[in-house]
């Protein structure tokens, strides 16, 4: 049976996407920071799939030891994980720094995927094919790579920062595909839609950009539409052809140019090792 982490799977695309796959009869990891939410969504998951087999890992991915606690906990239970799909996420409001000291949106939207993934390969590269997958956005096209003002020390908006960490996440799907083409490892990240959920709710402060957001609510397609695509690349066979690609609608996409640009996708990388594996925080 194949087993499929899913961060933040207690709401919005993240609970849709485990509610289709545990009606496939996949075994489930639901990642989620918050006990009682978690175990609502499973046990409505568990009610409406009749899949019994959906856990839940607790863990704040704002917070360096608690990403590597949510690895280490699966490692010691499970020895390979078919599928990985980073897709929790946040709209940041006013610049905030984690207990890490790390600006929000790239601690949570970015520096948590990178380590998480890099925490579980050995079991990623223990099953027989695994896939990556991770939950990008349009809004990439408005980001910039910038190594010396990463954290928006200078020139900090809500926009620029998610912008940016949705940039970082097809820069680091696709590098993750180069680095570990030729083996059972592939790696795809997405657009989902303009999707009717709780990020738009703008609960971690106020900004524009929330606000414009909330307007658009009624024009938005269901949170299980914009699961289309993550399940899709969970579950098309043959795909592996396409690694490293980002996809919009289950369609290959091309995202700003820079996001395939190899040089600065291995600068962002090395980056990314030194603010989390390495601990280094002097960037
Ligand atoms: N909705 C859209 O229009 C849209 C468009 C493009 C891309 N996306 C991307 O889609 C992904 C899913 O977002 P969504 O729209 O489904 O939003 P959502 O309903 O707000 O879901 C986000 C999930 O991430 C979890 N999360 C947030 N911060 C976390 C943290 N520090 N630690 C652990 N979990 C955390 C949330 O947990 P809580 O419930 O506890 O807050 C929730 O489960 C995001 O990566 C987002 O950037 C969304």
């Amino acid at each position: 049976m194949k087993i499929v982490m899913i961060t933040g799977a207690n709401s919005g695309i993240g609970f849709e996407t485990a509610w289709a796959l545990a009606r496939r009869d996949y075994r489930i990891i639901m990642v989620c920071r918050n006990r009682e939410k978690a175990e609502e969504a499973r046990e409505k998951i568990i009610r409406q799939s009749g899949n019994q087999k959906i856990e839940i890992l607790i863990g704040d991915l704002s917070s360096r030891e608690e990403v590597l606690d949510i690895a280490s906990q699966y490692c010691v239970k499970y020895k390979k994980l078919d599928i990985l799909i980073n897709n929790a996420g946040i709209i940041p409001g006013e610049r905030e720094e984690t207990v890490d000291g790390i600006e929000k949106a790239l601690a949570v939207n970015h520096l948590a995927p990178f380590l998480l993934t890099n925490k579980l390969l050995n079991p990623l590269l223990n099953a027989e094919e695994a896939r990556v997958i991770t939950v990008s956005s349009e809004a990439h096209k408005a980001g910039k790579f910038e190594p010396d003002n990463l954290q928006l020390n200078i020139g900090y908006n809500s926009l620029k920062a998610y912008a940016n960490s949705k940039l970082f996440n097809i820069m680091f799907a696709n590098e993750l595909a180069q680095r570990f083409n030729h083996t059972p490892v592939t790696s795809y990240s997405l657009h989902p839609g303009t999707v009717r959920t709780n990020i738009h709710s703008g609960g971690s402060g106020y900004s524009l950009f929330s606000f414009l957001l909330k307007l658009g609510r009624p024009f938005m397609r269901s949170p299980k539409r914009g699961a289309k695509t993550s399940v899709y690349l969970v579950t098309e066979p043959g795909i592996e052809t396409l690694n490293g690609n980002y996809f919009v609608d289950e369609k290959v996409e091309d995202p700003l140019e820079i996001a395939f640009d190899r040089e600065k996708c291995r600068q962002l990388w090395e980056i990314s090792e030194t603010l989390t594996i390495k601990w280094d925080k002097t960037l």
